[in-house]
């Protein structure tokens, strides 16, 4: 039988879209609001007070809901009432995420955990249970906000690059799975975003018993967070333009596995794609601020040499 035959494209799709409490998400679900979908905008509980006071609300074909994408519960109570109510999700938009900034050495095995619990673990566990659904009517979008992070990595950004590489290897792979059964996998790809949610990253829990000024890579902090505080700034890319390209994303009748949401995310493609690494690797190096001082002579090299001053 040809699939065509088999083939039931909902008439209003059932979306269903994580981290809606503030930037893309929430740029996105104002959107989504105006449109012929079916929507289900989620938000954690400690957040769902924010969603509303944004001036979204519930009506028959747009419902707040509460999710915490790191939790096992939360996520199968949602989609057996989606289940119920309207069928299954035919539009998974998988943008909730956090970002840690620490280097390597000073995260901890608690704050590993939630970076991939939230930016990779979660978001494949939502994406396995919208799948029977969607390969049932052989029809179904998987979008992944994934970002620039997932193909380059920088200084104190480890573990949330870690989270988005994970994240689109595991698309790529879905995306080859999936693909039979007319189910569509994009990677959305912001780079800098003008908005406030660099103030949301999350401090490493070795902070909270000893200060930044203690830490052998203070110079690091001190030189990269103001400097990616400043691209954002920069950016030209809105949360509401990166919305408006995942829903130009979802109406595409073939969307591509990746999007570019921003042109630093074209230009970093381009660069990686085109340099050899060995150059692209010593361009980006030379390239960060202060490097040349990141380590000079009254830096501690363990936190005692602090205590001893
Ligand atoms: N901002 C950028 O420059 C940038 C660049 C590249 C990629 N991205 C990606 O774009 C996506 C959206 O980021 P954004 O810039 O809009 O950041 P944001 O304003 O900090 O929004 C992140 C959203 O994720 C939610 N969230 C965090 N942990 C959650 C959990 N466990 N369960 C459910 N929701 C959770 C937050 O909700 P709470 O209010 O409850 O914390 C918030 O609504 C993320 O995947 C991010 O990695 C952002």
């Amino acid at each position: 039988m040809r699939q065509s035959c088999l083939v039931r494209k909902p008439v209003s799709p059932v979306v269903l879209v994580t981290g809606t409490s503030s930037g893309v998400g929430l740029a996105l679900a104002h959107r989504l609001a105006k449109l012929p979908y079916r929507v289900v905008a989620t938000a954690r509980k400690t957040s769902l007070d924010q969603l509303r006071a944004s001036g979204l609300h519930e009506d028959k074909n747009f419902l707040l809901r509460p999710l915490d994408v790191t939790c096992a519960a939360e996520r199968v109570a949602l989609l057996a009432e989606i289940a119920e109510r309207w069928g299954g999700v035919d539009l998974l938009v998988n943008n909730a995420g956090i970002a840690y900034s620490a280097v390597v050495e000073e995260m901890t095995e608690e704050d590993e955990a939630l970076q991939q619990a939230t930016n990779y673990l979660g978001p494949m566990a939502l994406t396995r249970l919208v799948l029977p659904h969607m390969r049932a009517q052989r029809w179904g979008r998987v979008i992944n906000v994934s970002s620039v992070s997932g193909m380059m990595a920088m200084p104190t950004m480890s573990s949330y690059s870690a989270s988005k590489f994970a994240l689109e290897g595991a698309s790529e792979s879905l995306w080859y799975e999936m693909k039979p059964w007319n189910v569509c996998v994009t990677l959305i790809q912001p780079g800098f975003i003008h908005s406030s949610s660099f103030q949301n990253v999350y401090w490493s829990k070795v902070f909270a018993e000893r200060s930044v000024e203690a830490s052998p890579y203070r110079a690091y902090y001190k030189n990269m967070r103001p400097f990616i505080a400043r691209l954002m700034n920069l950016s030209m890319t809105t949360p509401e333009s990166v919305a408006k390209t995942i829903v130009h994303t979802m109406q595409r009748c073939r969307p591509p596995l990746r999007v570019s949401a921003t042109p630093d995310a074209r230009i970093f493609y381009l660069l990686r794609r085109l340099l050899p690494r060995a150059v692209y690797h010593n361009f980006l190096y030379r390239s960060l601020p202060g490097v040349s001082g990141w380590i000079d002579e009254g830096t501690p090299s363990s936190t005692q040499d602090v205590a001893q001053h």
